[in-house]
């Protein structure tokens, strides 16, 4: 475990900017997610911080020692790439010993290392086979085991879980929680993945830009958005977005912000706040999505019980509580009530 300290970190490629001034500070043993749109920095940022690229300013430091100048090797890190290179020759006890054998260890030591590692993974019984007779799932726990025995102070992981299926991250995702209550790791972790996102941090850091929007808890980045940008960016289906004198007569003109559980699909009879046509009920399974176009020409996406007996091209009704809904300045900035 180890803490770690961003403070006014730049990157430039050339003259071109890409990071433009990052201040962090992740305690020991904190689980941070770095979510934000393509090209926004993430990894960039990772690979400063694991030393494959130079930082150009600003100061890195870890358990409160500049790092900048450090060769990466010493950083006492491990970072997990999306795609994860396994040596196709060796075993998968060989994959995951290779670098604390380069480095030296004992063996009795790197024995124990292997074995801890692949318990907590549950690859004890594959420990003998090649990655190519392995699942994807399995290939990925033993990059991630590669990382473990090197007992890194700090884990970099730049979306370790975006190339398997639905189900296999699904459960890669409940692993990777067990695995850090178990090793209590300070872990920084990139996903596109709102679910990974979401279940995963202790704090979310969302990026956009090459700065940092915001940083807090997910519920708290959920419900309380410092911005537009915060609250588009979090929950699937995005937030709905709309004029405020749309929903709200007589309210002062800024934007309103309503996410899809916080709407109440009605049949018109019932009335609403809001007045419309169901243009697609889309069937998730235990859920449904209304899509519904107002009378004032917005088209928003309500949650709706999956048995509900509404079809498309239908009068419907949308109803809130005003309470609930979300407010934002012309500048995007969430207005406190
Ligand atoms: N070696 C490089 N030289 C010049 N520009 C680069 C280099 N590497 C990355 N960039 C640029 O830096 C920006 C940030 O890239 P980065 O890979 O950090 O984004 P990201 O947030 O990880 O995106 P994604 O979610 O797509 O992985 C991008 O505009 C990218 O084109
Ligand atoms: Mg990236």
């Amino acid at each position: 475990m180890a803490s770690l300290s961003l403070r006014g970190l730049r990157k430039h490629y050339g003259s071109t900017p890409v990071l433009h001034g990052i201040d962090l500070d992740v305690a020991h043993g904190e689980f941070v997610v770095f979510v934000g749109p393509s090209g926004c920095g993430k990894s960039t940022l990772l690979r400063c911080i694991a030393g494959l690229e130079s930082i150009s300013e600003g100061e890195l430091r870890i358990d409160d020692r500049r790092m900048n100048e450090v060769d990466p090797a010493a950083r006492g890190l491990a970072m997990v790439f999306q795609s994860y290179a396994l040596y196709p020759h060796m075993t998968v006890a060989q994959n995951m010993s290779f670098g604390l054998k380069l480095a030296g260890t004992p063996r009795a030591e790197v024995e124990r290392a292997v074995a801890e590692a692949a318990e907590a993974l549950q690859l004890t019984p594959l420990l003998q086979r090649l990655p190519a007779q392995l699942s994807g799932g399995q290939r990925q726990r033993v990059a991630i085991g590669r990382a473990i025995v090197r007992r890194p102070g700090i884990f970099l992981f730049d979306e370790p879980l975006s190339n398997l299926d639905a189900a296999l991250r699904g459960q890669m995702r409940v692993e990777m929680a067990r695995l850090h209550a178990q090793l209590g790791s300070t872990v920084l972790y990139v996903t596109h993945d709102q679910a990974e996102a979401m279940t995963l941090a202790d704090r979310i850091v969302v990026f956009n830009k090459g700065r940092i929007e915001q940083v807090g808890a997910p519920l708290t980045l959920y419900r309380q958005p410092a911005n537009r940008f915060v609250a588009e960016f979090l929950g699937s289906p995005r937030i709905n977005l709309l004029p405020s004198r749309q929903a709200l007569p007589g309210a002062a003109s800024h934007e309103l912000g309503l996410r899809p559980e916080q709407l109440r699909l009605r049949p018109s009879a019932e009335g609403g706040r809001l007045a419309g046509e169901l243009q697609l009920l889309e069937h998730l399974g235990d859920v449904a999505y209304a899509h519904v176009r107002t009378d004032d020409g917005a088209l928003l996406v309500a949650r709706a019980p999956a048995d509900t007996p509404l079809r498309g091209g239908e009068r419907v009704a949308l109803d809130f509580d005003p309470e609930q809904a979300l407010h934002f300045d012309a500048q995007g900035r969430r207005l406190e009530p």
